[in-house]
């Protein structure tokens, strides 16, 4: 199940981010201060037990209302929870909150060397745009920069052919993708995507 992050995830979601991220890491109060951030959403993916749950993913998504750009932060799913489809039902659930805040176009980098996250993008439509070399560090591994533009709002169509104003005007949005991020990642240590 897929519900938003709060601080107090923190450090379930550290304890993933180490195993999955062993040689860069974020440091803890980089992510205290990503799920404090008002502008984005951090979800998380729990496994409903008897008293408590069990975070199991999360991943974040950097969208600020008004902006026509969004940024996906970070994905991730612990080992024993890979394969089944987790990892895209967290990716879109980023992707749905990106258009919520109003994006037209996500970016991402994910490491070259990471051919799993990189099908997973590919396969939800992004599409390569740049590369970045050294970008991830120590390990001298490159990003592949990717963008999927998003579905954009219908444009209202006024009918002159009725004279039912049930009939003319403001369709239904089609899908809830599209807002803002000013692609704005001055993350010191870079985005894990
Ligand atoms: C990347 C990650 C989030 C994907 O989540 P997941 O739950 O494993 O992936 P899903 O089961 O949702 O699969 C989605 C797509 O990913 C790709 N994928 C998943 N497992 C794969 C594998 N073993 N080999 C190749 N591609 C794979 C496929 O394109 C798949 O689509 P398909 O099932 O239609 O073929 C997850 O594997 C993970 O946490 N990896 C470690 C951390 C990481 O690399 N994060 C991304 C940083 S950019």
């Amino acid at each position: 199940m897929i519900r938003a992050a709060t601080p107090d995830d923190l450090d379930a979601i550290m304890l993933i981010e180490r195993r999955s991220f062993p040689t860069d890491a974020w440091s803890e109060e980089m992510m205290a201060a990503e799920l404090a951030g008002p502008h984005g959403r951090y979800f998380v993916d729990v496994e409903p037990g008897g008293d408590s749950e069990l975070v199991v993913g999360y991943g974040g998504v950097r969208a600020l209302r008004g902006s026509p750009d969004a940024d996906i932060q970070t994905i991730a799913l612990d080992a024993a929870y890979r394969g089944s489809g987790r990892g895209r039902a967290l990716l879109r659930a980023l992707l749905a909150e990106a258009a919520e805040r109003g994006a037209r176009e996500v970016f991402l980098e994910v490491r070259a060397d990471n051919p799993v996250a990189e099908g997973l993008y590919l396969a939800e439509g992004f599409v390569e745009i740049g590369r970045r070399a050294g970008y991830y560090q120590p390990d001298d591994v490159d990003a592949i920069v990717m963008r999927l533009i998003l579905p954009g709002r219908e444009t209202t169509v006024l009918r002159t052919d009725s004279a039912d104003p049930r009939e003319s005007g403001h369709p239904e949005p089609r899908t809830p993708l599209h807002p803002e991020n000013e692609n704005e990642n001055e993350n010191e240590e870079g985005s894990h995507d």
